[in-house]
Order: structure tokens, then sequence, then C-alpha cells
């Protein structure tokens, strides 16, 4: 097979790593990609959301199937072009992908199904939206309906925070996305991502995560797109999982497919769980980025079988085969980052990092010059490894981190605290 992975960040890298080991695929091609990706894989400068670029390099390669790894392209109807001009596609519609980037729209969905979820307002109008959070309780979640980057979600402490937090995003800070806003009851609780896949009617869990978002060690400082995780999620237990799986997911996916746009690809399920009762924070439409890198270190090459069979919508029967393991990515970022960060220090010693079914160096934001290889990004490097046990996971992923030599990046040294 011929695949093409649309994508340049650790997630493609290890969805490319995964994918390779399977015999079936003849060519790998991540585009754009970056320098890790680069020694496993061809590279291609393609623009992932110009929906004409893309189908054309498809043709011209004889592609057989596209895995994409952002939701910018999903939104942006990536998906409805590559199926219109007849490839096979891993991911959703732009009309599923709304789960994603309309935050009342997934809140519409679980009303509609009864799905678990904070109890919400939905705001088109400052001033209501203002007069609501006035009348509730503290906290209180403000979210931009749209896609922000992750930065669109302001858990207010107290009312002045939320009404200031109304003003930025109804005011502009992130375009049309906080246009409309969504305001939530704070929710209680430990956090878990739950990743299922799904080919419109038949839902196969795929694996559940644990991810740290905050910046600073303690769970301090500003939020990010993620500076580790590890899978799998204790909290999510049988029961807890099934309890996700009757109350949030089997419904949601049921009403996407009763209204017309069923939902293809991975959903991310963002869940809030208290006293074994979980909520929904949110959904995503693709795999979560660093979640992902643990997923496919556990998962290995019948990852590309399982992404064949959903694309082909031939779930129903599929397995996916766990070992009784334990994977942890430590996130290494450029210094400064979330906030403004230097680009283009150089990174030392990762040649001499093992690369096994056991440890891999997965490139976030990176780029080759010559032989040295340079950060590009805020996250740059998810360094990710497994073991038996979670403790051994972590250790093998530090010693990973502690064996680098690049002065310029970061790392938080506590991933996994809570489960260790
Ligand atoms: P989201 O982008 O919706 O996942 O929100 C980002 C983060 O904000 C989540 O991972 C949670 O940590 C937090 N969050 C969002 N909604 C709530 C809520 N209703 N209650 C508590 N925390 C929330
Ligand atoms: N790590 C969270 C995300 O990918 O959205």
């Amino acid at each position: 097979m011929n695949i093409l992975i649309l994508g340049s960040g650790g997630r493609e890298h290890a969805l490319a790593w995964a994918i390779k080991q399977n015999p079936k695929c003849d060519r790998l091609i991540v585009a754009p990609g970056n320098a890790g990706i680069a020694d496993l894989a061809e590279t291609a400068a393609l623009d992932p959301c110009d929906g004409a670029q893309v189908t054309a390099f498809a043709a011209d390669n004889a592609i057989d199937l596209v895995v994409i790894g952002p939701e910018a392209p999903l939104v942006a109807g990536i998906v409805d072009e590559l199926r219109a001009a007849g490839f096979a596609v891993f991911g959703p519609s732009a009309a599923a992908a709304r789960l994603e980037s309309s935050k009342a729209f997934t809140k519409a969905i679980c009303d509609a199904c009864d799905a678990p979820t904070a109890a919400y307002a939905h705001f088109t109008d400052p001033q209501a939206a203002k007069a609501y959070v006035r009348d509730r309780p503290t906290p209180i979640v403000v979210k931009a309906d749209g896609l922000a980057a992750g930065k669109g979600v302001v858990v207010a402490e107290t009312t002045d925070a939320a009404l200031s937090a109304i003003d930025d995003m109804m005011g502009g800070q992130f375009g049309t996305a906080g246009a409309e806003v969504v305001i939530e009851d704070f929710l209680r609780g430990e956090e878990a991502s739950f990743f299922v896949l799904c080919d419109g009617e038949t839902v196969l869990p795929l694996g559940t995560a644990q991810d740290h978002k905050r910046v600073g060690d303690g769970d301090t400082g500003p939020n990010t797109g993620g500076m580790g995780a590890y899978s799998p999620a204790p909290v999510m237990t049988d029961a807890v999982t099934e309890a996700t799986l009757a109350r949030i997911v089997r419904p949601c996916v049921a009403e996407m497919a009763r209204r017309g746009t069923p939902f293809t690809g991975v959903l991310f399920v963002g869940l809030m769980i208290e006293d074994g009762a979980p909520s929904l924070v949110e959904f995503n439409v693709r795999l979560g980025d660093p979640e992902c890198q643990c997923l496919m270190m556990r998962l290995g090459g019948q990852v590309l079988d399982l992404i064949q069979a959903c694309a082909e919508g031939r779930l129903d029967g599929q397995q996916v085969h766990w070992a009784d393991d334990h994977a942890m990515t430590v996130v290494m970022a450029a210094n400064g980052y979330p906030g403004a960060y230097e680009k283009g220090t150089q990174i030392k010693g990762l040649e001499d990092l093992p690369e096994d079914s056991f440890h891999m160096a997965f490139h976030a934001g990176t780029t080759r010059s010559e032989e040295h290889v340079l950060a590009t990004g805020g996250r740059v490097l998810a360094l990710t490894a497994r073991g038996d046990t979670l403790a051994r996971a972590h250790e093998r992923a530090y010693a990973l981190v502690d064996a680098l030599d690049w002065p310029e990046g970061f790392c938080r040294r506590d991933i996994g605290w809570r489960a260790l």
C-alpha cells in the first residue's frame, strides 16, 4: 500500500513509525513532515489544508490511503475532497468535524441524546453572556465556540475573571472563533482521554491516556498543547470505560449518523470522572498530541490494519490487541514556551539515543540543517518509552531526556505523578 499522512508534529511521527512497521506498508509519505519523520519516510512539501494540491499529489503518487493528523485540514473539508476524488481516507468529513470545531454543536449533540456533560448556555451576545455569568456560582468555564489552538478555554475562579474572558473572546481575541461562547459549570474530578475508532456506525475503543496540559511541574503555569502523557489511564477502569461508551460515545455517534453526518475516523473523548461517573468535557476529531505517541508505542504495526478497516467501513469484527504494558511520553519544549521562544537552536545527542520498540524520540518541531537538527517549534520533541510498568516507562523516558544535550529546551520532571 502507498500511504500518505498529513501533518508535521510528534503525533504524525508516531503514526508514521507505527504504520511503517506493518508489512502492508510499501511507500510512506508524510506531508509536510519534519526532520525526524524524514529519517523513516519520504516527506513532501504540501499544505495539508489545500484540498486541490493534496488530491493532485495523491493521484500522482497512486496513494491507497490518506491519514489525516491535525484538526485544521479536517475542519477545512480535506476528507470530503479526497473522498469525492475516490480516495480511502482516515478522518471525518467537515460536517462531522464540527464535533471539534464548534463547542455549541457538541453540546447540542449531547442534549439530543442525553449524554452527561456540564450544564451550559450558548451566547452570541456579550451582554446576555455576562448576565448569565453574574447569576452562576464560580468557578465557571468560558469557552470560545470555535477552534482556538487549545487556548479558547478559561476556567474562571471569580465572576470578574469570567466577565473579562467574555470581553476578550467576544472582542476578537481568537477572531471569529470567539464570536460565540459556551459558558459551562465547572466539573470536579480527574481528567482522562479516551480514543475510539468509528466507521460511522461501529465504535472500537483504541485506548486511554492522560495528558499534562500545564507547562509547569505540579500542574502549574499556563496551559499548553500538552507537556507529556501516559497510557493507559488508571482512572479508566472497565466500569468507567463501559459507562463512557454506553452513555456518551455510542449515543453521540448514533446521533451524528441520524443527522446524516456519520462520524468516521478517531474520536478523542475528553472526560472528567468523578466517583466513577464520566462527563464529557470535549470531543476532538483526531488523535491527541502527545497522547498519540503513547498509543502508537503500545499498538505498533497493527494500527495500520485498524486505520484501514476504519477508512473502509469494516470496523465490525476488528480487534485491538493490547499487551499488558505502559507507555509514557515527555515533551521537550523550547525555553519560553508557551510564550515567545527562540527558534533555530541546535539539539545534540539525538543520534546516540536508542530507537527500538521500547524507546523513540519522536520529533514535533524540528528541521535539519546539514548534519544538525534544529528546534523550530514550541513543542520540539516527544521522548517516548514503553515498559511492563509505568515506573519502568517513566525511567526509560527520562533516561532519554537526560541523554540529550539541548540547554535551550526544558521539560516537566513529573509526568505521570498522579499514577506513579
Ligand atoms: P477543552 O478545550 O474543552 O478540553 O478545555 C481545556 C481544559 O479546560 C480541559 O482539559 C479541562 O482541564 C478544562 N475544562 C474545560 N471544561 C471544563 C469544565 N466544565 N470543568 C472543569 N474544567 C474544564
Ligand atoms: N494533547 C491534547 C490535544 O491534542 O488536544
